[in-house]
């Protein structure tokens, strides 16, 4: 038996998978976030704690047997977080989460500080990102930066409680931007520049090293007598590709969870930081990841739900199994500003195209939409680093909705592949790197696509209307950033 825990935003996922990697089951308990400004993002990382034993209390009430038999877990998380730890190991804030929208100005510092980093992360310095939250707090609260000795992403914070031990994968260490991405090690230059140095940052491994172990007595309360190992682990997008099966070029996944992504792994770094494309380490060796990240997905359809008074799942229900044209109205999707390609912490959401004559269906189809059309920036993206997407797997939450699904066949032009599990899809690619920390079988044993549980394929006539479409929609942002149009 396994255990994958996806640290996530909305919530904490556990999925306990057996050894012929079926769920067994699977818990969460949900997470609110704090804005304490416009632009903030943040948790309490007690929090996190709470809710993951929260899930592995209801699984040790409802499988103490199966959970008895956990040899290996394996943690994925939300990535960039800044949690900062005084010597003692205690939070000395909340945490600065990864959609959070503060640190545009310490971006710019950075870049200028180190010029390097972009060829040394693969990545544009961008709000969200780990290295500009730091010297955010070093301008604006002193007094908190002087007293940090350790800064960990969300899932180390979770793995030091569960084990002790502060330790961190390559693949979401990418996303501090202070992880000399082709080396897979820390960069001291990039360190040095936030005022820091590797004793602020916890030991690397790769994702599927057998990192720790589960703590004794965290053991004995979950009745787990092996005090299973805990894995490296990965981001929740590496997590979300393993999951899937994308461990090589050729494959793509498209992640509808509180954010969204498209990537597709790469044998060598294909950086294009100009456009926003993001490099992380994957979760298996000399292997890498390019991609684009939208800061708002199903967190869209959550906001109409939230604004409409109605459950999500009775905003979709009219929309049918399948789009038949695109919607009168166009949304931005841009609640939280935009990182891939714009890198605009500032860009807003907006409705466009709204009439007397617009009904709820419309404007619930324009959210999904202009989720459809962000993501295809985004390959727009990875095209000009000169990597082509012909297919994808959907994961995440937003990936049970087949109307979404189809939108995105039509609007990407490209098949779009429901899978198994694909809810869970980063805890379990979690639970497969707990079982490779434990088994030392090879990867492309256990990183099997899962079964394909259905394919949307784009349709001629519909694809060409989005086509024109997402012209459209691309003019919609170009005031917001005061450009001529
Ligand atoms: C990726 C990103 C998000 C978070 C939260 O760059 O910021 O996908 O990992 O899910």
């Amino acid at each position: 038996m396994f255990l994958g825990i996806d640290l996530g935003t909305s919530a904490v996922k556990t999925v306990l998978v057996d050894d012929m990697q079926r769920v067994i089951a699977s818990r969460s308990h949900s997470l609110s976030t704090a804005s304490p400004r416009p632009g903030f993002s943040e948790q309490d990382p007690r929090l996190w704690i709470e809710a993951t034993f929260a899930t592995l209390d209801a699984l040790k009430a409802d499988h103490p047997s199966e959970l008895a038999d956990v040899a290996g877990i394996g943690l994925s998380g939300q990535m960039h977080g800044a949690t900062l730890l005084d010597a003692d190991h205690r939070p000395l804030r909340p945490c600065i989460l990864w959609n959070d929208g503060r640190s545009a100005a310490e971006c710019r510092l950075l870049e200028r500080r180190w010029p390097a980093l972009r060829a040394t992360t693969g990545n544009k310095a961008m709000p969200g990102f780990t290295a500009p939250k730091l010297l955010w707090v070093a301008e604006h609260e002193p007094e908190i930066f002087a007293a940090t000795r350790l800064v960990l992403l969300p899932k180390a914070y979770l793995r030091l409680i569960l084990s002790g031990e502060a330790v961190e994968d390559v693949s979401d260490a990418s996303g501090s931007l202070w992880l000399d991405v082709v080396r897979r090690d820390w960069s001291d230059d990039g360190l040095a520049a936030t005022g820091l140095s590797r004793t602020h940052m916890p030991r690397l491994v790769e994702g599927f090293a057998p990192a720790t172990r589960l703590g004794r007595e965290l053991a004995q309360r979950w009745g787990m007598a092996k005090q299973p190992v805990i894995a490296g682990g990965a981001g929740d997008n590496p997590a979300g590709a393993i999951g899937i099966g994308a461990i090589r070029p050729g494959t793509a996944f498209i992640s509808l969870g509180t954010s969204g992504a498209l990537f597709t792994p790469t044998e060598k770094v294909a950086a294009n930081p100009d456009r926003a494309v993001h490099t992380f380490a994957h979760a298996i060796p000399a292997m890498w990841l390019q991609g684009g990240a939208i800061l708002s997905a199903a967190s869209c359809l959550a906001w109409i739900a939230r604004l409409l008074g109605a459950p999500e799942a009775e905003l979709l229900a009219p929309l049918g199994a399948r789009p038949h044209a695109p919607s009168p109205v166009s949304f931005l999707p841009y609640l939280a500003g935009e990182r891939t390609p714009h890198d605009d912490p500032h860009a807003c959401g907006m409705l466009d195209g709204l009439s007397h004559g617009t009904d709820r269906a419309e404007v619930v189809q324009a959210v999904l939409e202009g989720v459809a059309f962000a993501l295809a920036d985004c390959r727009d993206a990875l095209a000009s680093a000169g990597l082509v997407v012909a297919e994808a797997d959907a994961i995440g939450g937003g990936a049970r909705s087949g109307f979404w699904l189809s939108v995105l066949a039509n609007v990407l032009d490209i098949p779009i592949n429901r899978v198994a599990d694909s809810d869970v899809g980063a805890a379990f690619g979690a639970a497969r790197l707990g079982r490779l920390a434990v088994t030392g079988e090879t990867v492309e044993t256990v990183c099997k696509p899962p079964q394909r549980v259905e394919t949307f394929e784009p349709e001629r006539g519909l694809a060409d209307a989005y086509a024109a479409r997402l012209h459209a929609w691309r003019e919609l942002y170009r005031p917001q950033r005061g450009w001529e149009t």
